[in-house]
């Protein structure tokens, strides 16, 4: 497949198993990250990676998260909650640390983090390494973010699954270019 061919194919991915991306795919995963656009070079965007025993930590931050949210959340729900990061053998949690910036604004900082975890999704891609950009309630639980010792300005911009590809993809929603584009002349 040509690059182009790869652009156009990539596609996220629910269920995904061991391997874990290797030391030398991550690397390739994180240099892709780092290309993305970056107004005045602020380089806000940071990135935790879990895999093994780790993600299992994780699951029990997940459900510490919950509880300190809604403390009557069943034990069913909470056993949920502590299983989602185990459904890849690698997960890595995309931020953003806002910083202040004359001419640069929230809303571009956090787009810049969203290139970074795009980046990411292709060099998995490229490397046959499948993956899913995920977030939910998770994402945005502020507590979680006190687990997670993140900076005062630090928001999460995604959960990213990887792993290898397993069972049949999903197929890609067709569309219409022209429901998306208008065109001057
Ligand atoms: C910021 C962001 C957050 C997302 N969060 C979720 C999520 O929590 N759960 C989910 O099923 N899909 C989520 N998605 C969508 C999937 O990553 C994926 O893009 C979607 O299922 C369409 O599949 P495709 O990427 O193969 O086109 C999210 C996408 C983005 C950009």
């Amino acid at each position: 497949m040509n690059n182009l061919e790869l652009l156009l194919s990539r596609k996220s991915h629910n269920k995904l198993e061991a391997p874990a991306p290797s030391d030398e795919q991550l690397d390739i995963l994180f240099k892709a990250a780092l290309r993305a656009p970056d107004h005045a070079l602020l380089r806000p965007w940071r990135y935790r990676v879990y895999q093994g025993d780790a993600l299992l930590e994780l699951g029990d931050l997940f459900a510490q998260a919950m509880l300190n949210e809604s403390p009557d959340t069943s034990a069913d729900k909470l056993d949920k909650i502590k299983q989602k990061p185990l459904r890849a053998p690698m997960v890595i949690v995309a931020s953003v640390v806002i910083q202040e910036h004359p001419k640069v604004p929230e809303i571009e900082q956090i787009l810049s983090s969203g290139a970074s975890v795009q980046n990411i999704l292709m060099a998995a891609h490229f490397q046959n390494i499948g993956a899913m950009w995920r977030t939910g309630g998770m994402a945005f639980n502020s507590y979680l973010h006190q687990l997670l010792a993140m900076e005062k300005t630090e928001q999460i911009t995604g959960f990213i699954y990887l792993g290898q590809e397993v069972g049949e993809k999903r197929p890609a929603k067709p569309f219409e270019i022209e429901e998306f584009v208008t065109r001057f002349k």
